[in-house]
């Protein structure tokens, strides 16, 4: 069977996951990297054995791809899924899938336009842990939801932004710890939630990054319209990564996650936990151990789905509400005016 012809947009720190991920696929083929940074494309280019190409255009007017991963700075991928996704490929795109959400709906009109998969990395929603959570409330063994809450407290100092030339920047990142490390935490409260948005109400600082414009601080409301109401806390200045919290407060119990691991506690006694599964490690080399497995899995599911024809999971349909609730906290944000839907 022809193997599906594939490339990675972007050497950057994420580019691994997605590299590796796609070696272990069995029927898909690696054909090329691309990067501006020509000394970036060539290593990874050798790394993985294959090509490497400084232009995405030329890159996929030339390669005959059948699909397109894209791992570049957030103001990018709106411009390349477009080109990918007019030039007949599937695409996977890096989280978030613009910083505008005009270009985010624009993108899922024509993704339906021309029929193709525009998946967005939201890796975290194939950890055992989310999927235990997401099985018990999809199943109504916990109940209506009755409010929800997220803490994200890590650690990105200056040395990190200083090493990069769009992070911290309103114009190519979009934003800080609330588009770039909270929006994970956050699609999982939507997701296990589930329902429209009805309000939004957040505050963002900038208060301990003196070489970055954007905000290291942010908290607020999220107001669902079934009723649910919850909170968020996200810092990027803690001394590490401290592992994420959720919590879900349920009619029939509480269910929370703690980095990767969930437990449910039934408030008849019941208990039940999942958490990463130690024999699913892969080698990705010296990346962040966080990022866990989660990228393997959603890049799997992204070539079974095209091999078989079937729906994605995390289509950008799936994951707008997110885009239109990262969107409306910093709308919020800036204008001091909470956003209602
Ligand atoms: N899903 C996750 O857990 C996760 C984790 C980290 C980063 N990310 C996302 O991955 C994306 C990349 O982040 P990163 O940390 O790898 O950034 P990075 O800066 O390390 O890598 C981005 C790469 O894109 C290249 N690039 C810039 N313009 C280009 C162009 N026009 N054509 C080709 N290449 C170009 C840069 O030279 C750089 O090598 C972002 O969207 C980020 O939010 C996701």
């Amino acid at each position: 069977m022809k193997k599906i012809r594939t490339a990675v947009i972007g050497c950057g720190n994420i580019s691994v996951m997605h590299s590796v991920s796609i070696l272990k696929q069995s029927n898909v083929e690696l054909v090329s990297v691309c990067d501006i940074k020509q000394d970036r494309a060539q290593i990874a280019a050798k790394k993985y054995g294959c090509k490497f190409y400084l232009d995405y255009k030329e890159m996929i007017d030339k390669e005959a791809l059948d699909a397109i991963h894209i791992c570049t700075p957030h103001y990018l991928h709106p411009v390349m899924a477009e080109y990918a996704l007019t030039h007949d490929l599937d695409v996977l795109c890096e989280k978030p899938l613009a910083i505008q959400l005009e270009d985010a709906l624009r993108l899922e009109t024509l993704a339906k336009t021309v029929n193709h998969h525009l998946m967005v990395s939201f890796q975290s929603r194939f950890n055992p842990g989310s999927l235990l959570i997401k099985e018990a409330i999809a199943s109504n063994s916990l109940g209506a939801i009755i409010s929800g809450r997220v803490m994200v407290t890590w650690k990105r100092d200056d040395e990190y932004y200083s090493k990069s030339d769009w992070k911290g920047t309103w114009d190519k990142e979009g934003g800080g710890v609330v588009i770039a490390q909270a929006i994970h935490s956050l699609d999982l409260l939507n997701w296990f939630v589930d329902s429209p948005l009805k309000k939004v109400e957040a505050s963002l600082h900038n208060r301990c990054h003196n070489i970055i414009q954007v905000d290291d601080s942010a908290e607020g409301l999220i107001q669902y319209q079934n009723g649910v109401n919850a909170c968020f806390f996200a810092i990027n200045y803690y001394g590490y990564d401290a592992p994420i919290e959720i919590e879900i407060l349920c009619e029939k119990g509480i269910a929370k996650i703690v980095g990767e691991k969930a437990t449910i506690k039934y408030n008849d006694g019941r208990v039940c936990i999942a958490d990463r599964n130690p024999n699913e490690l892969f080698e990705f080399g010296n990346v962040k151990q966080y990022w866990g497995v989660g990228h393997m899995k959603e890049i799997t599911h992204f070539y079974e789905a095209i091999s078989n024809k079937e729906e994605i999971k995390n289509s950008c349909s799936e994951v707008m509400i997110t885009q239109k609730l990262v969107c409306a906290i910093y709308e919020s944000g800036k204008t001091n005016k909470p956003i209602y839907f």
